[in-house]
């Protein structure tokens, strides 16, 4: 299974809601999620939506390898989740560094509810449902939000904290590693 372009911001198709999987278990649900895969891994991404392959169908798949730099970050599984539904737990929000590969190259300062249940289906149809919070609930809000039309910059509150990643974090390079995704965060 090919590797597909990752359509960018300013695509049209990138805006629109997309639709629910009506059948599980398909010659043609495991196809997409084999290209999701295969793109996923190619860009090195941490998430992406069916809908930046240019396919309207309520797919994301998302995952995360231990990564040194950020030992408080838990790493998160390979997960393929179809019809997913996100239910926040409180009020609580808490703001990032988010990066999308719809939007290369630059980063915003996202506020996300930081703890979520989420639901949905993996390609068989079996329920999967997960309590999770910091980073891997912002990566399922970023990646449910592709299902609705929506990318990050979208979300953004502070556009003062919005730009090309190589601006945003030239000037005190030290600091800046804090808290600063890298190449892999985004999804
Ligand atoms: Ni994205």
């Amino acid at each position: 299974m090919p590797a597909r372009p990752v359509l960018r911001i300013g695509h049209p198709l990138l805006l629109q809601v997309a639709q629910a999987v009506a059948e599980f278990n398909t010659p043609e649900l495991d196809a997409l999620v084999a290209d999701m895969l295969d793109t996923m891994t190619a860009v090195d991404g941490a998430g992406l939506a069916a809908t930046q392959i240019g396919v309207l169908q309520r797919v994301v798949i998302f995952g995360s390898k231990n990564n040194p730099r950020y030992p408080d970050r838990p790493p998160v599984e390979l997960t393929v989740l179809v019809n997913p539904e996100i239910q926040p737990l409180g009020n609580e929000t808490g703001s990032d560094w988010e990066g999308c590969l719809s939007v290369p190259d630059m980063r915003g300062w996202v506020p996300r509810y930081q703890r979520i249940i989420y639901r949905g289906f993996d390609p068989q149809g079996q329920p999967v449902e997960r309590e999770v919070e910091g980073f891997h609930a912002r990566v399922v809000q970023h990646e449910v939000d592709h299902l609705d039309g929506i990318l990050y910059p979208q979300r953004i509150e502070d556009m003062t904290k919005f730009g090309f990643e190589k601006e945003l974090f030239k000037e005190s390079p030290e600091d800046s590693l804090k808290g600063t995704p890298e190449v892999e965060s985004s999804c």
